[in-house]
């Protein structure tokens, strides 16, 4: 039995740890040296339509330690340069017998069109402003692992929220498994209805992460400034920063974590960005053991399966790609 992995608003709380505890043991088993059980002989694509270092390298290194073959595909040098739609493109990766597809694209939803089309698992490597879940499971087990839990745990996100994937999986994971989680940032990056998320707002650093156990700083999306929702990155910069003297107002152990890239110098300093404190590297390694955990997940290939409600299960693709049901 397959499934995707569309998001984290969407999985329950024992799911969450599901995979937590898959990607956990992964991690054991890769740093002891063990063997790992190579998984079916099955195909995944890649499918990045906008750029990514960690996302996708982590991808295909857990492909690579679970026995999987990936295919690449360059939109750019794609048959969507032409004027391929979406749709048509996945109906053929369909056909071209891949078996799952990891995707990401500027495009909210898109990997949830893509997953109508393609019959096996889609697995969301970040969808516009939507949500990026596996970036948030390396970042919840990177606090599990430093902090032993993340209930009742304070956790400040900082910065651009509006326009932040990372923000919405991590304010999803994190509340389901009980932490207080805080959105802090300019009124200007925050979501219009931020009442629809779990977690309180404010507008003011010291505020929000007073006592704060964990910070995740968010990178400042330069084009934002062309649109003037930031009036200046030095602004920003002085209001906003992640550094030596604003963590005095955070708990003395408090973590710094940041999903990558860092804008260096403005969401956090190069002392902070460099120091005990930061879980950057720590996030980027566990984003390995997280992706290995969503790929086995979703071909049921980790233990008990229960479908996620509200998401629809797929069927075992290489029996089933003579028929394409589609409203579209
Ligand atoms: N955090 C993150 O998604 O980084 P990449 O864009 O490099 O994949």
């Amino acid at each position: 039995m397959a499934r995707n992995l569309l998001g984290i608003r969407h999985l329950s709380k024992s799911q969450i740890e599901e995979l937590l505890a898959i990607a956990k043991s992964y991690k054991d088993k890769v740093t002891r040296g063990d063997r790992i059980e190579p998984m079916k002989d099955l195909v995944i694509g890649m499918l990045f339509f906008e750029n990514s270092t960690r996302t996708r390298v982590s991808f295909e290194q857990a492909a690579h330690y679970l026995g999987l073959k990936t295919a690449n595909f360059a939109a750019s040098s794609s048959s969507m340069s032409k004027g391929e739609t979406l749709k048509d493109t996945i109906l053929t990766l369909r056909y071209e017998r891949l078996d799952a597809l990891v995707m990401r694209h500027r495009l909210s939803g898109a990997p949830s069109l893509a997953a109508r089309f393609f019959g096996g698992p889609v697995l969301n490597a970040g969808d516009g402003q939507h949500e990026h879940p596996t970036q948030a499971l390396a970042d919840a087990l990177t606090i599990i692992e430093k902090k032993g839990s993340i209930a009742a745990c304070r956790i400040a996100i900082v910065g651009d929220v509006e326009h932040s994937r990372v923000a919405r999986s991590n304010a999803w994971l994190l509340s389901k498994l009980g932490a207080e989680v805080r959105f802090v940032g300019p009124r200007t990056l925050m979501p219009l209805h931020s009442g629809l998320l779990p977690g309180e707002v404010f507008y003011e650093l010291a505020s929000g992460i007073q006592d704060a156990d964990v910070v995740i700083a968010l990178r400042l999306q330069k084009e934002r400034m062309e649109t003037g929702l930031v009036s200046s990155v030095n602004e920003f910069t002085k209001l906003y920063q992640i550094n030596r003297d604003t963590l005095k107002l955070a708990a003395p152990d408090c973590l710094v974590l940041h999903p990558g890239p860092i804008n260096r110098g403005v969401e956090l300093d190069d002392a902070t960005a460099d120091s005990d404190r930061s879980m950057i590297t720590a996030q980027v390694e566990n984003g390995i053991f997280v992706r290995m955990a969503a790929l086995a997940w979703v071909f049921g290939e980790c233990g008990e399966v229960h479908e996620p409600k509200g998401q629809a299960a797929v069927q075992p693709v290489k029996h089933e790609r003579t028929k394409v049901k589609s409203k579209a």
